[in-house]
């Protein structure tokens, strides 16, 4: 039996606009994670079980676009096995569907570890990261690449498109917290919604992201500098940026305003938005108030994450 997980991820700065060729900042939240085990069985060929989404299918009979297959069947490709091995993966997720905190690149990354550690040839992070990518063309059709890369990294990144992985450099710790708005939003929607605003008004669109990258420059050389002070005007005016891009939410605005009213820093939405995940920017001081607040103002749940060198 092989056993292997990939954490969750929130984006910290830079979403929507990172598809467009703008930086953007990621960081993996270990406290919400996929573990995937995979066990030889009798019967021939894979079969797949996730007790979160209710699959229970065979590997043999999986159409070609299914996500699940298609890792399995992209990790087996790439550790050139020809016929299909008599397995059983079983995968489980703390991870909400929907919610912009990866849990698709999530799944993904797990299968490729549990699964190439299973057959004795574990695959590199950047393969990980490659191979997921490519199924993620299938959750979203122009996925920008951060989150296969942050979760199969499984570090702190400061991400461009068709760039080598750069590490973002954190000079002192900072805390946030996640609020669940509880609205369930596919990224691919979201994406896609943003993709034909850009192609009605491209110049609009364009000064918007401009703005948005100019954000994450700054964000990056205050987190690198342990600036944390500026961070949370810099989440707050990346969230009035996504406010204008149209993808943010009424429930998401409730929480970041009840957020910010407890003492957070700073608060935006985090991902593909229209539902979803926020963060707030908190201390040791305001941390609790801030939890409390969200909680009364309908986040599902919260989780708290602290952000390291
Ligand atoms: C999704 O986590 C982030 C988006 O920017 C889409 C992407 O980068 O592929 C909305």
């Amino acid at each position: 039996m092989t056993a292997a997980s990939a954490p969750g991820k929130v984006i910290l700065f830079g979403e929507h606009a990172v598809v467009y060729g703008r930086p953007a900042i990621a960081v993996p939240v270990g406290q919400a994670q996929v573990v995937v085990t995979v066990t030889d069985r009798q019967a021939g060929g894979v079969r797949i079980r996730s007790a979160a989404t209710g699959y229970d299918l065979s590997l043999a009979s999986a159409p070609g676009d299914h996500p699940l297959a298609a890792i399995i069947r992209a990790t087996l490709g790439e550790l050139s096995i020809p016929d299909e091995p008599a397995l059983e993966l079983i995968v489980e997720s703390e991870l909400p569907v929907g919610a912009g905190l990866g849990s698709g690149a999530a799944v993904s990354v797990a299968i490729v570890r549990a699964l190439s550690e299973h057959l004795g040839t574990p695959l590199s992070p950047e393969r990980q990261s490659a191979l997921t990518f490519e199924v993620e063309k299938l959750h979203h059709g122009t996925p920008s690449g951060i989150d296969n890369t942050v979760i199969a990294y499984g570090q702190p990144v400061l991400f461009r498109r068709g760039q080598p992985v750069e590490r973002l450099i954190v000079g002192a710790p900072f805390r946030l917290l996640i609020g669940d708005s509880g609205v369930v939003s596919a990224t691919g929607p979201a994406v896609t919604a943003v993709r034909q605003r850009w192609q009605a008004d491209q110049t609009r669109y364009e000064a918007l992201f401009d703005e948005i990258g100019q954000i994450v420059e700054h964000a990056a050389s205050a987190i690198a500098n342990s600036a944390v002070e500026l961070l949370g005007p810099l989440l707050d005016a990346n969230q009035a940026a996504l406010i204008r891009l149209g993808v943010s939410h009424p429930r998401l605005e409730t929480l970041i305003e009840a957020a910010r009213q407890a003492g957070a820093a700073g608060a935006k939405l985090s991902g593909a938005g229209a539902g979803g995940n926020m963060i707030a920017l908190v201390n040791a001081d305001t941390a609790n108030g801030v939890e409390r607040a969200l909680l009364a103002a309908g986040a599902h749940h919260v989780l708290a994450t602290e952000v390291t060198p």
